[in-house]
């Protein structure tokens, strides 16, 4: 019996109001593409007759515009997990009250496992994006993972979108595996990054596959070219890096990087490959941007495993043409295993992620601008940061134009804790917080990654409280914060009328 083939209106009917609908791929990478810009028509479509139409909406990470864009703007979603950077769904996600989805920002590599004990209601159907699909239904994912293996299992449809723009030499770059669980969950065979453990396809009973041929491009953007300020928060830590080094702090060989999303990360790498004391090193990763690709091919980076290659197009192409070498120098695998906790702690890995607001005491806000709106979600960097052999928050010591300082007296939102947190760096430094009391860590913050402008004002703070373990002032702590709210600059902020 041969696969069932569908038109993407046809897959996007299979469909139903209250569905929870499981989606491949991690960032734009792997995401389908069709089915959901069907999936929203149809929604417009029934709202239109006056019925509802809402689906619950997991993915691996956040999607491209096909999947949030679209949906958000059909208003299809009943609720969205675990994370998104698409500026419908961030709107939709920060509206108001009950006009808002409900969005449950979750650390990525619990998605799955969750999905599987049954806290975010079924899966009910399944919509991947592949490069091939067998007739005994082995499904070869394309450049993203995410939970896969876990929603094509759970799902009773599994609508694969085929898309020829991928090539079918992908076939061999994943390691599928799916956790048991507790309390049945063993040891993770993976010791080394290169490891593999699991299968290159992912198997369901073909009876429940839904065929969609497709011919989509990679929705990837570009990075933004590297500024004075990334450029110089990439050679702050390229410099730590050889600094522990040195000290041997960190082997000589180096342990595996873990590099978070977006400019500065991408920086960041860059600025480690220019620097001739860093050593060749692996990659254990959620994301695998173009400055790992790059550094593969200089021999910088000797293997990457992630669970998406987030490429821009042109990074992407360079990499099919490529395809043989990159091939045995990386592996692709759900984000339960590329981001598990317990492989960072075992392998060492390095945890380098990004803040929005740090502030004096090592708190780290990634998420809430002004503790209130939702930026992107939390993603993985708590699954790094917990558990990395040493964590490295990176940060720009400035936003808009210098009216807001991103080390402030306290974060307005805490995702990762003091007690996670060993290294800050910005543009102006590295503060190293290991093994240091309150009082020394907030200097170190304030000196080494606070800008110039906001010095003062911050050990200005840090004097008003004499005692306590930590001198938290809740009469001031967001008087700088409160001064941007009202004057649209932080520099505003004067803590003299808290000074008996
Ligand atoms: N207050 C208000 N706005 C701020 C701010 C602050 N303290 N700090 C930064 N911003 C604004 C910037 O001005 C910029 O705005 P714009 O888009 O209007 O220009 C925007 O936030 C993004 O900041 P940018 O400095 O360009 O950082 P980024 O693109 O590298 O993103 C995070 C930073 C924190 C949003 C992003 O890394 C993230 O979502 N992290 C959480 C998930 C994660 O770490 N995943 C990786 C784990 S492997």
């Amino acid at each position: 019996m041969g696969l069932n083939y569908v038109t993407a209106k046809e897959a996007a009917a299979l469909i139903n109001n209250d569905d929870n609908v499981g989606f491949s791929g991690f960032t734009h990478a792997g995401c389908p593409k069709v089915v959901p810009l069907e999936l929203a028509n149809r929604a417009r479509e029934e709202h239109a007759k006056g019925n509802p139409f809402k689906v619950g909406v997991f993915t691996g990470a956040s999607t491209g515009d096909a999947i949030d864009g679209n949906l958000a703007r059909a208003n299809a979603v009943k609720f969205r997990t675990p994370y998104q950077t698409n500026k419908d769904m961030r709107n939709a996600v920060n509206a108001v009250d009950h006009e808002a989805v409900p969005y449950f920002d979750m650390h990525l590599s619990q998605v799955a496992q969750e999905i599987r004990y049954g806290f975010l209601g079924g899966v009910d159907v399944a919509i991947v994006e592949a490069c091939e699909v067998t007739e005994s239904g082995e499904i070869i994912p394309t450049s993203g993972v995410g939970i896969m293996p876990t929603i094509c299992r759970l799902a009773k449809k599994v609508i694969v979108e085929l898309n020829d723009k991928v090539p079918t030499a992908m076939r061999g770059i994943h390691d599928l595996y799916e956790l048991q669980d507790p309390p049945k969950r063993r040891h993770i065979n993976i010791f080394e990054v290169q490891n593999r453990i699991g299968l290159e396809y992912v198997k369901v009973d073909p009876s429940k596959i839904y065929v969609v041929k497709t011919s989509q491009e990679n929705e990837g953007g570009g990075f933004a070219p590297v500024d004075e300020i990334t450029s110089k928060i990439g050679e702050n830590v390229s410099n730590f890096f050889v600094g522990e080094l040195a000290k041997g702090n960190i082997p000589a060989n180096f342990l595996p990087i873990q590099s978070g999303v977006g400019n500065i990360a991408n920086a960041v790498l860059a600025a480690m490959a220019e620097n001739t004391n860093i050593p060749r090193f692996e990659v254990y990763t959620e994301v695998i941007q173009d400055a790992v690709l790059d550094m593969m091919q200089k021999g910088k980076i000797s293997f990457a495993s992630g669970s998406s290659l987030t490429l821009s197009n042109e990074a992407m192409q360079r990499f099919y043409r490529d395809i043989d070498f990159f091939k045995n120098k990386l592996v692709l695998r759900p984000t339960e295993i590329s981001n598990n906790p317990g492989l960072v702690r075992r392998l060492g890995v390095i945890g380098i992620n990004t803040a929005l607001e740090a502030d004096i005491f090592g708190n780290i806000n990634s998420t809430h601008v002004m503790g209130n709106m939702m930026m992107n979600g939390i993603g993985g960097s708590g699954d790094f940061t917990r558990s990395a052999y040493i964590s490295v928050f990176l940060t720009p010591s400035v936003a808009k134009n210098g009216m807001i300082s991103c080390i402030v007296p306290k974060v307005t939102h805490e995702d990762h804790s003091e007690h996670s947190v060993k290294v800050i760096v910005s543009e102006w430094g590295v503060a190293d917080l290991r093994g240091k009391g309150t009082y020394e860590r907030a200097r170190e913050i304030i000196d080494k990654c606070a800008h110039p402008d906001y010095r003062p004002l911050l050990h200005d703070y840090l004097s008003l409280t004499k005692k306590g373990h930590t001198p938290q002032n809740l009469y001031a702590c967001y008087d700088l914060h409160k001064a941007f709210l009202e004057t649209g600059d932080m520099r505003n902020a004067d803590f003299s009328k808290h000074k008996k």
